[in-house]
């Protein structure tokens, strides 16, 4: 179908941020044009050349994951998705647009890093995709280089408290980093972990005999990421920087995030689905098992997890993104044996995150508008994408989902379209699934059959985050 055709979702219940509306969607050139009553659209005489029936189903826009790792570099190894597999299986899941992480080596410049993601990307991705910008190096040339890729639509910026000697960055580092984005407009993500202090408990753990994926989560403790929280709150406060908190896991941390947003602070939290539907009982899964659920933040005991939806249900959390960074468990994962320190870190789920999200509205966790606000609309806002991206509404990227509220699937590795060799959520019992995707106006996947192809996907130059002032 080429994007300048037109096409009318009939009959369906179209879900945003704000509204439920029964209403026809049309489009053309890629765009939404226009929404109308269910039979008004016929009645003003829209014509079409693809009606989609939508009787029964929801219509809501593609999903926005603002936090994956495609091809990452990690671990001795390399998360096992491509772009080309990633997006594929995003879109399979609902997922129409990716926010990946470009990465800068020590010792390397942003734009070295930057290109190196675009090469791997180009022509690759069966969504639309943007970056944000990892810095492992602050250095003065980084910090004037931070100003360029603003401009540039690179607008926010990863830096990490965990992980020395890989992407760590000390206080003075974060500081400097926090200032120069209060300076441009950009928005600074936190992996908020004390990496020192959990390397001290893994050398210990490690000599005391502990080598088991379960004592990952027990050395990278929930206090060492709400302290991290804290310094990574204050630091922002004194360079008078906005903050996104990513892959929020224990309730502690978040408490330090509820306490900053009610003092009127611009400090914003990210949770993952693997932290509210997975916990410390995965992690200690018998014969090695538990390494398919070694990420980082680690998994929490299930109590975390009522904190978890509270902050989501309360705002004090405002985006539910993936961390999809896959590894095979076998060759992978398995490099841990004998020493969890050495299991690549990262979960898959990118193919995931709207199915479960809608099970959760099904559970009573969330409202449908929460479930589109937090998965599309507010990642898209946090990110410069919103209009674009995130909504259905005139003049926004026909980004559409077909979903059917009511069909029931189990998640399994057998049928998931990531290319990795495990689910992390296997036998999982969902009720609800995509059944169309649209991608700028065109069909990339039609009740069960993949119609996209790499190379469909287009770079995404982003702007400010609207969350700024
Ligand atoms: O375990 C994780 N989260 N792996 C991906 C890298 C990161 O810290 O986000
Ligand atoms: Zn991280
Ligand atoms: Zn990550």
């Amino acid at each position: 179908m080429s994007s300048t055709t037109r096409t009318l979702i009939r009959g369906g219940l179209v879900i945003t941020a704000s509204d439920e509306t029964h209403a026809d969607v049309l489009v053309e050139g890629g765009r939404v044009v226009a929404l109308a009553a269910h039979g008004s659209s016929t009645a003003d005489g829209w014509t079409a050349d693809t009606t989609i029936e939508a009787s029964g189903k929801y219509v809501i826009p593609g999903g926005v994951d603002a936090h994956t790792h495609m091809e990452m570099p990690f671990g001795g190894t390399f998360a096992a998705d491509s772009f080309e597999s990633g997006t594929r299986a995003a879109a399979w899941g609902g997922t129409t647009t990716i926010v990946d992480f470009a990465i800068q080596s020590p010792g390397h410049s942003l734009r070295e890093g930057l290109d190196a993601w675009h090469a791997k990307a180009d022509g690759k991705c069966a969504i639309d995709y943007a970056f944000h910008m990892i810095l492992s190096d602050v250095n003065p040339k980084t910090l004037r280089e931070m100003d360029r890729l603003v401009g540039e639509g690179i607008t926010s910026f990863k830096l990490f408290m965990a992980y020395p000697g890989v992407f760590y960055s000390d206080d003075g580092q974060i500081l400097r980093a926090m200032q120069q984005a209060s300076g441009n407009g950009g928005m600074i993500m936190m992996h908020a972990e004390n990496g020192i202090a959990i390397d001290v408990l893994v050398e210990q753990a490690l000599a005391g005999g502990r080598t088991d994926p379960r004592v990952h989560g027990e050395v990278r403790k929930a206090l060492l990421e709400s302290e991290a929280t804290h310094r990574a709150i204050q630091l922002a406060r004194v360079a008078g920087a906005p903050l996104y908190v990513v892959h929020v896991s224990a309730q502690e941390a978040l408490a330090e995030i509820v306490s900053a947003r009610d003092k009127g602070l611009p400090v914003f939290g990210e949770t993952c689905p693997q932290y509210l539907f997975l916990s410390t009982d995965n992690l200690a899964e018998p014969d090695f098992e538990g390494a398919k659920y070694v990420c980082s933040t680690p998994l929490r005991p299930k109590e975390h997890q009522a904190a978890l939806w509270r902050g989501l249900r309360t705002n004090d959390l405002q985006v539910v993104s993936t961390d999809h960074c896959p590894f095979c468990f076998s060759g992978q994962k398995e490099l841990g044996r004998g020493d969890f320190s050495k299991i690549p870190n990262g979960l898959p789920g990118v193919e995931n995150r709207m199915d479960l999200l809608h099970q959760a509205v099904v559970d009573g966790h969330i409202s449908r508008r929460r479930w589109i606000e937090i998965a599309c609309a507010t990642p898209a806002r946090m990110f410069g994408l919103y209009g674009q991206k995130g909504t259905i509404a005139p003049g926004a990227d026909a980004d559409i989902v077909v979903y059917d509220p009511a069909a029931e699937q189990v998640v399994s590795a057998a049928t998931h379209h990531m290319a990795v060799d495990y689910s992390a959520y296997e036998g999982r019992r969902i009720t609800g699934r995509v059944e169309t995707v649209l991608s700028r106006g065109e069909v990339i996947v039609d009740q069960g059959e993949f119609k996209g192809r790499a190379g469909h996907g287009a770079y995404l130059a982003r702007s400010i985050s609207q969350y700024l002032n």
